[in-house]
């Protein structure tokens, strides 16, 4: 049934680096002085949130160059490129130390924050969830003292492939992730595409990930009270109405639902760590954008200092405050209602 036969050399190729464009100096120093007038607001606040949004947009169509508004068009479109590069964006001026406990610095200036609210909201939403790093709508990712060993974006051991928060239903689900580099000497994140997946996987293997026999378990990131939060029965790697192939993945459990499921998880699993992913690191004024169910992403193990910025984006956040009965300019929601819902 589901097996993985040696793969013949062209089926291992890397990932073509996805496209990547720069900002201009001259753009990028004007856009830092404008948004470093800006100040962070208390989220919670969602109506300060709001107008910080708002203005992190003007600021970005002000600043953005045409060329570069366009490949952001692009991407965001519906079938439009699994992944995009952004470089040489403002970074805060006066950039505080890395917060060793993953809490973003009160005396951080708000350039960052400013440029990534810029690039995703003149296109889409940020969302959170209020069961991970307590809702916030941009999260430090840096490596915390005594969960080193964790796979887990608080980590330093390598973080194998996978989705994020591929145990919620997918029309609550992120629609993409935006990584923005503050600090960071050695940390390569690793994007390995659907595409690539689906065209190394043997058909009977291609058939059974297809099949909705499959649940994804909530990650370590996440808090629950109560019982371990999984997924509906779904699938693995499919083709949506488009033709489009998208993948889910948890990093924490999958659970196959059969003996079918079983065989394919592992034979998914081996034919992923014989594919060669691109590997980005994502530099000080870098902004790495990707599809969450159009590529699975991972990290290396590393060793030097890292600081990241995480956003999640969706195109709307109506389907979400509707489930959950939250107010108009809510972002940050539970997963467990949900789940539920
Ligand atoms: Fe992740």
């Amino acid at each position: 049934m589901a097996s993985v036969p040696s793969l013949p050399l062209h089926q291992i190729r890397p990932l073509a680096e996805p496209p990547s464009l720069r900002l201009p100096d001259r753009n990028r120093e004007d856009w830092s002085r404008d948004a470093c007038a800006l100040v962070f607001p208390d989220y919670r606040d969602v109506e300060a949130w709001t107008a910080f949004r708002d203005a992190s947009v003007s600021l970005a169509q002000r600043r953005l160059p045409a060329d570069l508004s366009e490949a952001l068009h692009d991407f965001f479109a519906p079938a439009g490129p699994s992944a995009l590069i952004v470089e040489n964006l403002p970074v805060d001026p006066e950039l505080p130390p890395i917060p060793a406990d993953g809490m973003r610095p009160r005396n951080k200036q708000a350039v960052s924050e400013a440029v990534i609210c810029g690039l995703i909201g003149m296109r889409g939403e940020i969302l959170a969830y209020l069961n991970e790093k307590h809702g916030a709508p941009i999260q430090e990712v840096v490596p915390i003292s005594g969960m080193e060993r964790i796979q887990s974006n608080a980590g330093r051991v390598r973080f194998g492939f996978h989705s994020d928060n591929a145990f919620l239903p997918r029309r609550f689900r992120q629609k993409g992730i935006l990584l923005f580099g503050l600090r960071n000497h050695d940390a390569a994140t690793l994007v390995l595409t659907a595409d690539q997946i689906m065209g190394a996987a043997p058909s009977d293997l291609a058939a059974s990930l297809a099949k909705p026999i499959f649940r994804h378990a909530c990650p370590a990131s996440f808090s629950f009270s109560g019982a371990p939060a999984v997924s509906a029965p779904c699938p693995i790697l499919w083709r949506d109405e488009l033709g489009l192939v998208r993948v889910s993945a948890a990093s924490s459990s999958i659970e196959p639902l059969t003996p079918e499921a079983a065989e394919a998880l592992t034979s998914f699993r081996t034919l992923l760590m014989a594919l060669e992913p691109a590997r980005i690191v994502v530099r000080p004024g870098t902004a790495l954008l990707f599809k969450d169910d159009r590529v699975l992403h991972g990290r290396d193990s590393f060793a030097g200092s890292r600081w990241l910025q995480r956003a999640y984006f969706t195109d709307s956040l109506d389907p979400l405050r509707k489930a959950t009965r939250s107010g108009p300019l809510t972002f940050a929601f539970d997963a467990g209602a949900l789940l539920s819902a």
